[in-house]
């Protein structure tokens, strides 16, 4: 075929005309390289690659993983993570000192309320007493005459419940944190005590300090010490 304009030519004759003129045929000895070498050249990546880790002191993937960079257990829902367990009582407590911020505002956040008007938490022995009786305080509210640390407290309305507004398990986590901070020591609270509680009592109005005397020291049942390496975990 001429590469020569005809006048007669076709948009598609004047288009193939160029690519005939700018683009040279390709010589018989210039093939594509073979499949073969292709392959080797994959293979050699590929062992090269895993030689490279070790020989580089262990670099891994796991370099942008935080968690196995932070040494402890993998802290996603069912990550036990290097070293095994996560430590309920850090978790209730971590958690539980995010939700005390519902009760900060009244109670101060160290835990030593305002006198004459909020009762302290702090060495109050309504916090590390019967853990029966806490969870009832809490879950219910309480009004009326109390004392604490020999202080009376009587403010009107006394203290909302709580119960309706916070999980069994928010519940558990704060009463964790109350019962193990600012000098206090207590055993952890779970949240199947605070729901055995919830199904025991359907009480409707909050408690009176008289109301709670049988359980002033009573303890949940299956208390379970506090400290790290508490069982069982937090959900
Ligand atoms: C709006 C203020 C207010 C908030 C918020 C509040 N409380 Fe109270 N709390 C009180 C008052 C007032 C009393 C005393 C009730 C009485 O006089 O009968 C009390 C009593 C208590 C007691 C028993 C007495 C003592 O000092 O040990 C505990 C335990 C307690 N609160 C825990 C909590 C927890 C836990 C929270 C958060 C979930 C909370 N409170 C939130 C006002 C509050």
């Amino acid at each position: 075929m001429s590469a020569s304009v005809n006048p007669d030519s076709t948009d598609l004759d004047r288009l193939h005309a160029a690519v005939k003129r700018e683009k040279e045929d390709l010589s018989p000895e210039s093939k594509p390289a073979p499949l073969w070498a292709i392959f080797l050249l994959m293979l050699v990546a590929i062992v090269a690659g895993d030689q490279l880790g070790p020989m580089t002191g262990g670099w891994s993937f796991n370099v942008s993983n935080p968690f196995a960079l932070a040494g402890g257990g993998d802290p996603r829902p069912g990550g036990a993570g290097a070293g095994g367990a996560l430590d309920p009582f850090a978790v209730a407590m971590k958690k539980g000192a995010g939700g005390y911020a519902v009760c900060g505002g009244c109670h101060q956040g160290n835990g030593n309320g305002i006198p004459g008007q909020f009762p302290p938490l702090a060495g109050s022995e309504w916090v590390t007493g019967g853990t029966e009786r806490l969870v009832r305080v809490v879950q219910h509210g309480l009004t009326g005459a109390i004392t604490v640390k020999g202080q009376g407290f009587n403010m009107p309305g006394g203290m909302q419940p709580f119960g309706a507004a916070m999980s069994a398990q928010d519940l558990a986590n704060v009463l964790t944190y109350i019962r193990n901070s600012w000098g206090n020591e207590g055993t952890m609270i779970t949240q199947e005590m605070v729901k055995k509680v919830r199904d025991e009592e359907k009480r409707a109005t909050q408690w009176t300090e008289a109301d709670l005397k049988p359980f002033a020291d009573k303890n949940c049942a299956g208390d379970i010490p506090a400290g790290p390496g508490a069982a069982p975990a937090a959900k």
